[in-house]
């Protein structure tokens, strides 16, 4: 693990160790990918001021996110089939975020029950709705968060139709995962400690759907259920009805529009999250770090702002901030880490951001979150 020193380290170890199929489905994008690689690239062009002879030498990391004190700005951010990457993936991801003392998000796609992760972890963790086109069982799944003592929701707006991923359809990562296939069979044979992991998990199946519908106990039937779920009509009314049903705090994710940021205020959600999904829908959207300045410009007085899309180091996550984002979401970076090595390359993602955030606000002069904004930018 010492030979680890970056992101970038643990996406390589989990390209060897997880099967293609699964490591493609956590790093590509949609169609031409022009959103996902915008995601990257446009951090780049935001440099940093340097300031020198500041006493640093207190620097605190902590902050508050949504009323609930953090000791980063970070949060793990709801990823579907996570439990794929590795066993009971989610629970071990959900152990690493608390032992950090930041929020992990369950995705409702996620492998591990509700109940499985609220049984295996010490305190609340967010669940994430996707709100399929069965509002009954949408709303037994409200009640499922709320009898798990999840602490907020965060509501998935993005994704009323699927974006298309080229590398998906090549590999059948598809509905259900083409596993014996012949090429992705001789390539999970290359995989043992994979296999070993996944074994060794408790859940292998998109826990927080099959077993809650009737006659849906296979992957096959309950992935083809949840395709036939997506809602297209979905719409600001359903967030009316969702505040009639959860009581608690409620993030909208997905917003990439200053009116969408407005509307988002009108619903009376506590925080947005600036996102494109990673770059896994909307191909040839702009990248998140992009509009962020402006969502921020509009409602970042009414609502609280995080971010997400393409953050691979504390740097990246000190440009969101400077840029008006109040904390991040990260993704691939954490899941990288988990397929690499299980909980503790999820402890590790989350280290190498915290140390090389905490050296960036050194080098920048500034030792609080709250005192980072735009005057650490070279403008
Ligand atoms: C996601 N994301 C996602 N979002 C969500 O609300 N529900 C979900 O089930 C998923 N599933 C999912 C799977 C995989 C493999 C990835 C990579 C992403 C999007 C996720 O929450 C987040 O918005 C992005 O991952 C942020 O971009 P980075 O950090 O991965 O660049």
């Amino acid at each position: 693990m010492k030979q680890i020193t970056c992101i970038d380290d643990l996406r390589e170890i989990h390209q060897r160790r997880v099967p293609k199929m699964f490591f493609d489905y956590v790093d590509r994008g949609s169609y031409a990918e022009e959103t996902l690689r915008a995601n990257r690239d446009d951090f780049q062009d935001i440099k940093f001021r340097q300031r020198i002879l500041v006493d640093i030498s207190e620097r605190d990391l902590s902050t508050e996110i949504i009323g609930e004190r953090a000791a980063l700005p970070l949060i793990l951010a709801p990823v579907g089939s996570t439990g794929m990457q590795y066993g009971d993936g989610e629970i071990h991801a959900c152990r690493a975020a608390q032992a950090a003392g930041i929020p992990y998000t369950l995705s409702t796609m996620s492998i591990c029950s509700l109940e499985d992760v609220a049984a295996n972890v010490e305190q609340p963790f967010w669940f994430q709705l996707y709100v399929m086109r069965d509002r009954g069982f949408v709303k037994a799944l409200i009640e499922r968060a709320i009898a798990a003592k999840c602490s907020a929701l965060v509501l998935t707006v993005d994704l009323q139709v699927i974006g298309q991923r080229h590398q998906d359809i090549k590999n059948g990562m598809s509905v259900p995962p083409e596993i014996f296939r012949l090429k992705n069979l001789i390539d999970i044979a290359t995989k043992p400690r994979w296999v070993k992991g996944i074994l060794a998990g408790k859940s292998r199946n998109f826990g927080n759907i099959a077993g809650h519908l009737p006659g849906s106990k296979d992957l096959g039937s309950v992935s083809a259920w949840v395709a036939s779920q997506f809602d297209p009509s979905l719409n600001w009314k359903d967030i009316d009805w969702i505040r009639s049903i959860w009581p608690g705090k409620l993030i909208i994710k997905g917003i990439l529009d200053v009116e969408d940021a407005a509307l988002a205020v009108k619903a009376g959600a506590e925080a947005l999250v600036v996102s494109n999904h990673g770059g896994r829908q909307l191909d040839g959207a702009p990248s998140s770090i992009e509009v962020l300045p402006d969502v921020v410009d509009a409602v970042g007085d009414q609502i609280e702002v995080m971010f997400d899309g393409g953050i691979r180091s504390g740097q990246d996550v000190m440009r969101a901030l400077a840029m008006g984002a109040r904390s991040c979401m990260i993704g691939r970076a954490y899941i990288y880490g988990l397929g690499a090595f299980g909980g503790p390359g999820v402890t590790k993602a989350i280290d190498i951001i915290k140390n090389e955030l905490s050296t960036t606000m050194a080098l920048c002069g500034v030792n609080s979150i709250e005192e980072i904004d735009d005057h650490v930018l070279a403008l």
